[in-house]
């Protein structure tokens, strides 16, 4: 059988990266360039499929999704969250996205504005001029309470921190259990066919941690009538007409925390650093939020149309470094794609990464222009994916890429951040596209002068 061109032997052994991560993205990078829209390469008994290229992209993600499924990380995944909307398969999973997809309609989403701005707020107020903070915890605090608030009720806050713990202990284990979980995934599901509901493999004792701080919040919302997720989950009956377990709630909690808030900070963590190593892009922000907010007020939801080159800052931010740097797919049955058949139980790998930085579609590809997303000729849809596509799409993508904006520019237009050292900052990660060093920034007052208006006119691009 025809299969698509890659590297062989030792060169394929580059996918491991000589055990670092960014060491594999780089090596997905060089194949892609090298062998094109679709590449492929042995990796003992298995050979993975490589895609670089936004109709391929389309195809798998959309147009012949059917035939696909989620990969191994899902499988580790459900060691953690069990069985929930992020592990389930048609048609279970169709039936939970329809239960949950209320809590993120645009008016729902819309009404967390508040809540987004009013945390962004507390934190702003928090930091002091010529403070040092280390990005990435700052953000997560940020996200994580943002996402409690809004999701769960403002009594979450409390619990928070705990959470975060338990989840930082999850991310540090998953380092190392990710890459080797493709291998010993047939173990896995096997035992999971058989004990449904048995004893988390890898992530036991965090569970069960997990459980005790989340039992107390599910407890509380019992006869809310608001379309807060735990609400919803609450006032929903299974297809046997019972309400949901508090079992099936607390998983998708816990889903909901870890899927909603790292994924936000990591993307915020790396808008910071860009905007600290392009001044030009801080001065053309700081313009818009002066000429939007006058700089003596938070934003507000009606707000949100002005601040449009704040939200292609973000947008641009996560082209270059997009939390889910890349995810897999497992064909269901032999797929055709581009000429190649795609044989039954291949895994097809799909880097947003690599194709956000493809010379094909993003001119400079590695350079930070907000501005790229102004132009007349805009890249093709799939080009740019960082929330994935098809009915599997981050069902989370209003609300984040609304708190980009909204957490953005309430600490942009009172604080500017500088990196304190010119030192280059590599690629690590545990399951997100992180930094692989904490992220030391100074505080600094943003200047209170009158911006030179360079660009006064009202952006008239339609955003992804
Ligand atoms: C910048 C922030 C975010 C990024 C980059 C991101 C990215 C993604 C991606 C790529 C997927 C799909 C993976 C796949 O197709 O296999 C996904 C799924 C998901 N995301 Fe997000 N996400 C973000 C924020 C959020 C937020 C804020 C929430 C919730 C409040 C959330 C909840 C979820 C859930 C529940 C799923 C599973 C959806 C399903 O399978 O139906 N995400 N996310």
């Amino acid at each position: 059988m025809k299969v698509p061109p890659g590297p062989k032997g030792r060169e394929a052994f580059g996918f491991f990266g000589g055990g670092s991560f960014a060491g594999t993205l780089e090596f997905l990078q060089r194949t892609a360039r090298r062998y094109g829209p679709i590449s492929s390469f042995r990796l003992l008994h298995k050979r993975i499929y490589l895609v670089d290229d936004a109709d391929l992209v389309r195809d798998i993600l959309v147009t012949q999704q059917h035939k696909f499924e989620r990969d191994s990380g899902a499988g580790l995944l459900r060691e953690l969250v069990g069985d929930a909307l992020i592990t389930r398969e048609e048609p279970q999973h169709r039936d939970r996205r329809r239960v949950l997809q209320p809590a993120f309609h645009r008016d729902q989403v819309a009404s967390y504005a508040q809540i987004m701005t009013a945390e962004a707020a507390r934190l702003a107020e928090e930091w002091q001029p010529l403070e040092t903070i280390d990005v990435r915890d700052q953000m997560r605090r940020l996200t994580l309470a943002i996402v409690g608030a809004a999701l769960f009720g403002a009594d979450f806050r409390e619990s928070a921190a705990q959470v975060a713990d338990v989840l930082r202990r999850v991310a540090s284990k998953s380092r190392w259990l990710a890459p080797a979980f493709a291998f010993i995934e047939p173990a896995a599901a096997l035992y999971r066919r058989l004990f449904p509901n048995g004893r988390s493999l890898f992530f036991e004792s965090e569970r069960k941690q997990l459980d005790r701080i989340v039992a107390p919040i599910v407890d509380r919302r019992h006869g809310s009538g608001t379309k807060d997720v735990v609400s919803l989950l609450l006032n929903t009956r299974d297809p046997a007409d019972e309400p949901l377990s508090a079992r099936a709630v607390q998983n998708e909690v816990v889903t909901f925390v870890l899927a909603g808030h790292e994924t936000t900070a990591t993307a915020l963590t790396w808008t910071w650093f860009l905007l600290a190593r392009n001044r030009h892009v801080a001065t053309r922000l700081g313009e818009e939020l002066h000429r939007v907010l006058a700089m003596d007020r938070p934003p507000t939801l009606e707000d949100v149309p002005e601040l449009k080159y704040t939200g292609l800052v973000f947008q641009e931010a996560m082209r270059l470094y997009p939390p889910a740097l890349a995810f897999a797919r497992r064909a269901k049955e032999a797929v055709q794609l581009a000429g190649y058949t795609i044989p039954r139980h291949a895994s097809v790998f799909l880097s947003p990464y690599v194709t956000q930085r493809n010379p094909k579609y993003f001119p400079n590809p590695e350079e930070f222009i907000p501005e790229r997303w102004l132009e007349h000729q805009q890249p093709p849809k799939f080009a740019y994916f960082p929330f994935g596509g098809g009915a599997k799409m981050c069902i989370g993508e209003p609300f984040a890429r609304l708190e980009g904006v909204l957490a953005l520019a309430t600490l942009a237009r009172k604080w500017e951040l500088e990196c304190i050292d010119d030192d280059p900052v590599g690629l690590g990660t545990g399951l997100l596209l992180n930094p692989d060093r904490p992220i030391l920034m100074r505080i600094r007052s943003r200047p209170t002068q009158v911006f030179q208006q360079s660009s006064p006119q009202p952006y008239t691009i339609e955003v992804q």
